[in-house]
């Protein structure tokens, strides 16, 4: 490392401890010491700001660096404030699974640079995938000097001691780790969302797709103790929590690894019986491992809601075997029709990739013809993004962009067409939902979501946000229906 970047072994006056997370509340300590000394200099208190670009991990990895940064003493700006980048201090949380998410992320860490200009007291942090990939630290290196602090994903728990040699640094502080088997519990957070949580039930990911740069960024996978997240679920519906969402690349092979094994289905159950816990959900399930012990645990349930996020990526076998998806087409076919048969009101969503290199125009069609016959309420779908290191990228027969581009929006028409069909079914039925926002658009409207993750909106009162009511279906509108409340 040139010498102008600090080392981060550093040696303080006092003693921090060793243990985790001890030593980090200790700097979170020392931060809080530094803020108010800067808070005198300045005559204002200091914002803070976390600004996320990935998936529902990066949001839960983002309400834990909110969390340090609460502690610490500064002021947190939301993503709702005007400008959420005029702070003391901006962390963005970044993702890699797609190029445009990096290049979103140059684009504003550019902009940055006369923020500083006018507060040159600015920390500027970078953390998350993106961080993990090399070229990535060497160019940010090169081009983004006026960057304070970059670490990864694997010591993200360390923020609060980078965060410290930050602020008593004028060099860029930089701590990538390459891999970690620990997994520190119990540091604050700070949750967008009183009565919902998201709960990490494991890291990383070991099924290597060829497309896909999240097993080189997030590790190996690490389930946490059951005991562990039995504590944590506890924690959060005393605190007043009715929904969880337990958060994993691939939930379903949770536990596999633990020295005491155990399966993913059992998880649930024991989930199942914390009494005043109401709803739970789960993201992301891989086909392959998806079992019928689940299902049956699923279709028992009173508190599992009824939606399965199932990615199909593609529906030719040829291609799903060139992305290392270990199922095919009438494998998928036959899962989703033996959900159904166990939970005929389940909803299906799913992640669909156009263009993986050598797909074909038939390849293309065997997608169409899945969507066509699973009939998701909602699809997620992306083009193909070419990422360095992994198998994928060094394949020659890349599709041409126009070629790409026109069957992302066949392929978008018919999944909004289906989604609308599907979506429909519900018109006319009573369901529960858990009342999530005051509606903006509509005045004297509240917005809930039902168990199978679409949207109602219906006229209540602000007070209802973080209850569950019944609410009855009156009219679907495309995604969301207008609904009333009985
Ligand atoms: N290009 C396009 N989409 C991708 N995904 C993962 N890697 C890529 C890539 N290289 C999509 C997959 C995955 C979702 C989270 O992102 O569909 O399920
Ligand atoms: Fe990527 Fe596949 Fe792992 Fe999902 S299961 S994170 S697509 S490698």
């Amino acid at each position: 490392m040139p010498s102008h970047y600090q080392e981060i072994k550093f040696t303080l006056s006092d003693n921090p401890p060793e243990g985790e997370p001890e030593r980090q509340y200790y700097f979170i300590a020392k931060c809080r010491e530094w803020v108010k000394h800067k808070e005198e200099e300045l005559g204002r208190p200091l914002l803070g700001s976390v600004i996320n670009f990935g998936c529902q991990m990066n949001a839960k990895d983002s309400e834990k660096l909110r969390g340090i940064l609460r502690e610490a003493g500064y002021q947190l700006l939301d993503d709702q404030s005007p400008d959420p980048e005029d702070a003391d201090l901006v962390l963005y949380n970044t993702c890699t699974v797609r190029e445009n998410a990096n290049v979103r992320v140059y684009g504003r860490l550019g902009s940055l640079v006369s923020k500083k200009k006018k507060n040159p007291h600015m920390l500027i942090g970078l953390c998350g995938c993106m961080m993990q990939e090399p070229h990535v630290v060497e160019k940010i290196k090169k081009s983004y000097s006026h960057t304070s602090l970059i670490f990864g994903t694997y010591n993200l728990y360390k923020f609060p001691e980078l965060l410290y040699t930050a602020m008593n640094s004028d060099r860029m502080i930089i701590d990538i780790w390459k891999n970690t088997d620990q997994i520190v519990e119990d540091l604050p957070a700070e949750r967008k969302y009183s009565f919902k949580s998201g709960v990490n039930i494991m890291f990383g990911c070991n099924n290597f797709c060829s497309y896909c740069i999240v097993p080189y960024v997030r590790g190996r996978e690490r389930s946490r103790q059951p005991e562990a997240i039995i504590k944590e679920v506890k924690e959060l519906v005393q605190s007043g929590v009715k929904e969880i969402m337990l958060l994993g690349q691939n939930v379903n092979s949770y536990g596999k690894n633990l020295e005491q094994p155990i399966t993913f289905a059992r998880l649930l159950e024991m989930l199942e019986e914390i009494e005043g816990l109401e709803r739970i959900r789960f993201m992301t399930s891989h086909p392959k491992d998806l079992s019928d012990e689940l299902i049956a645990v699923m279709a028992k349930s009173k508190k599992i809601c009824r939606h399965l996020h199932l990615p199909l990526q593609s529906g030719s076998s040829r291609i799903l075997k060139e992305m290392n998806r270990r199922y095919n087409k009438e494998k998928y076919l036959e899962l989703t029709e033996k959900i159904r048969r166990a939970m005929p009101d389940i909803s299906l969503t799913t992640d669909i990739i156009v263009g993986f290199p050598g797909e074909t125009e038939e390849d293309f069609l065997e997608t169409l013809d899945v969507v066509n016959k699973v009939g998701y309420d909602t699809a997620f779908t992306f083009i193909y993004s070419r990422r360095t290191g992994t198998p994928a990228a060094a394949q020659e027969n890349q599709v041409p962009e126009d070629i790409v581009k026109e069957r992302f929006n066949r392929l978008l028409k018919l999944v909004q067409e289906k989604g609308r069909q599907a979506s429909s079914r519900f018109t006319g039925t009573i369901q529960e939902v858990l009342v999530e926002e005051v509606n903006h658009s509509q005045e004297g409207y509240v917005t809930g979501r039902m168990g199978n993750n679409l949207l109602v909106h219906f006229p209540g009162c602000p007070t209802l946000v973080g209850t569950l009511v019944k609410v009855r279906l009156q009219e679907c509108r495309g995604f969301y229906y207008i609904g009333e409340m009985i």
